[in-house]
């Protein structure tokens, strides 16, 4: 281990997080009802041109008025490179009071981006004085957002987590696909023939930015969050999909439909299975340790002081999940 250590920023479940567009006040109602950890009231891209500042206020309006209950609230705000983005920012925090939790920025590219936001933001909670600071949630989604990473989690201190967007990276690094997330049969390997037979194995072609974002994510505390997937009509196809990025580091998936947040609740909450394991390890390490052994035997398998550290980050995000889900 290092001598330095990095403390986890996981003081939120963050399990499932529910888009609704800023446009569309009616199903607000909804979102608070659901079993969304998170909701995210968006700005940015689920919202047209002409719909934007209505967008604002009806959002402004309900952090003020809407009931939201113990929820934590997001807003996605628009990038840095339109002209709705400065006055987002002004905007909400002028307006919204302390319910807003916090801010996502969409296409970050560069650590400059979250500092210039952070700025902004830093002023008007000083000139507001308000209480609760506002957290800081990065969308991942251009080449240079997942080229610059390590980079752009030095530029605030507010960064809470890491979201991967599928379409806007498929389009900014030109993948071949139209998905918005999911899978695709081109990327695939047809196997040599054996026996006379050759299969087809699908791969999964969103590995990369993933498994780059959870590894260097991680070195900064950040939580890791998968982002959406567009078919919500394949409940089988999110859940396959939800579990992969789950066994790579991430600690919850967006959803953009009220359908996909009960799915999302129920891959990223560690299976009773998991965690009797976690729990065997400990015990059969504890046994172990006392008997002065640094190695141990639990059903055939070697377990040592890393199987200590595996299980032990099982037993804290499910005990953080019993507490925070109540
Ligand atoms: N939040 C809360 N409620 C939602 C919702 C959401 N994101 N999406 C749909 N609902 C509601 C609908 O209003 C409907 O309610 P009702 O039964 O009381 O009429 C119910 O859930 C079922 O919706 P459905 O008819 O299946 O979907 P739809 O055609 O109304 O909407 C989408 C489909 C994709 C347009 C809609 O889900 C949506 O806008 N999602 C968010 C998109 C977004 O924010 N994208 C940005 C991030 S990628
Ligand atoms: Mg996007």
């Amino acid at each position: 281990m290092s001598f330095t250590s990095v403390p986890s920023n996981t003081t939120r479940i963050n399990r499932s997080q529910l888009f609704v567009p800023g446009s569309k006040p009616d199903l607000f109602e909804k979102a608070s009802a659901s079993n969304a950890d998170i909701i995210c009231l968006d700005l940015e891209d689920a919202v047209a041109p002409q719909d934007k500042e209505k967008a604002k206020e009806n959002v402004i309006n309900a952090l003020n008025n809407h009931d939201f209950g113990k929820k934590t609230i997001s807003v996605r705000i628009n990038g840095l490179d339109t002209h709705y983005c400065y006055r987002d920012v002004v905007d909400l925090m002028e307006n919204s009071g302390e319910r807003l939790d916090l801010m996502m920025i969409p296409k970050v590219g560069v650590p400059e981006d979250v500092y210039a936001i952070d700025m902004l933001v830093t002023q008007i909670e000083d000139k507001t004085q308000r209480q609760k600071k506002i957290g800081f949630e990065l969308i991942v989604e251009t080449s240079m957002g997942i080229t610059n990473l390590d980079k752009i989690l030095t530029g605030s201190k507010r960064i809470e987590s890491l979201h991967f967007g599928y379409a806007d990276y498929a389009a900014s690094v030109r993948m071949r696909t139209t998905n918005i997330g999911g899978s695709n049969q081109d990327y695939s390997i047809l196997t040599d023939e054996i026996e006379g037979e050759r299969n087809i194995h699908w791969n999964d072609m969103w590995h990369y930015p993933i498994s780059k974002m959870t590894t260097i994510g991680r070195a900064h505390g950040v939580r890791i969050i998968d982002g959406p997937f567009g078919d919500f009509s394949d409940p089988e196809g999110f859940k396959s999909h939800a579990r992969r990025t789950a066994i790579l580091g991430c600690e919850g998936k967006w959803a953009i439909h009220p359908s996909q947040v009960d799915l999302a609740n129920e891959v990223f909450t560690l299976p009773e299975k998991e965690v009797q394991k976690a729990r065997d390890i400990l015990e059969a390490m504890k046994k172990a340790q006392e008997s002065g052994a640094g190695a141990a035997t639990l059903n055939g398998k070697l377990i040592d002081a890393a199987s200590i550290r595996q299980a032990e980050q099982i037993i804290e995000q499910t005990k953080l999940i019993e507490t925070l889900s109540k």
